[in-house]
């Protein structure tokens, strides 16, 4: 069970007159077994904040705290291993691989990850929960933008990480797959004792939510 804790993080982008603080004092910590919700407007800093929970970006100031230890302190091999093993991360432009198939991509989270991905029995079951399985010889430029995106949350659950961050993941989906999406993040969170952690603009997910953040204008406050 892994614990990610940020303790007054700052986040500055460019210097001088075109300095902006895209995340101002924010505090947060994942909760296993919950799914959290963060919303905010375009621009509020939703995508920094979760780019800096999963180790891709690194904070102006503050500190970040994995399992009791501060993440400053890693080295650098093991920043990555945290990463590769602990964080499943949605990204916003779903990040598919163009000349890989779907089924492509799921090999390559086993050729990067070797061990703790999904057994053959559970990742069926994921491909038909989230449709996918007569897509599996697709390219992703054959694919719509809802199916990417499904590939993307699938790819990244498929890895079994402990922590999720999801980046929009419901902005390209329907209402019945918003429904589907929403129940099975909170499913991997409340029975897999995982820690989702979702920033969306789509108040639609806010039902299987344990707790929800509201960032605006990069300050944080908890609304639930
Ligand atoms: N690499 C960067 N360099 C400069 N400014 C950046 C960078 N990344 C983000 N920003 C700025 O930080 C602010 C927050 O951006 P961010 O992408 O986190 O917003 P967001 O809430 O995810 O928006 P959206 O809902 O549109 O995805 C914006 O003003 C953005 O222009
Ligand atoms: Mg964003």
């Amino acid at each position: 069970m892994t614990t990610l804790v940020l303790n007054h993080i700052d986040k500055n982008f460019g210097s001088g007159q075109n300095q902006m603080l895209a995340l101002k004092d924010v505090s947060f910590k994942t909760e296993p077994g919950e799914l959290t919700l963060i919303i905010g407007p375009s621009g509020s800093g939703k995508s920094t904040l979760l780019t800096i929970l999963g180790g891709l970006q690194t904070p102006s100031s503050g500190e970040m705290i994995m399992n009791n230890q501060n993440i400053e302190h890693l080295t650098r091999r093991d920043r990555e291993k945290f990463r590769l093993n602990e964080i499943g991360f949605i990204l916003q432009s779903y990040n598919l691989v163009p000349y890989l198939t779907v089924a492509e991509q799921f090999k390559l989270v086993d050729h990067v990850k070797k061990q703790h991905n999904l057994a053959p029995s559970t990742f069926a079951q994921l491909l038909t929960q989230l449709g996918l399985q007569n897509l599996l010889s697709q390219y992703p430029n054959e694919l719509s933008g809802g199916q990417a995106q499904r590939v993307a949350i699938a790819r990244a659950l498929y890895a079994n990480p402990s922590i999720i961050l999801a980046d929009e993941p419901t902005a390209a989906l329907d209402s019945d797959r918003v429904i589907q999406v929403g129940q099975l993040f909170q499913d991997i969170a409340h029975q897999q004792h995982k820690a989702v952690v979702a920033v969306t603009h789509d108040i639609r997910l806010k039902a299987y939510a344990d707790h929800i953040f509201e960032l605006v204008d990069g300050q944080l406050s908890q609304l639930q």
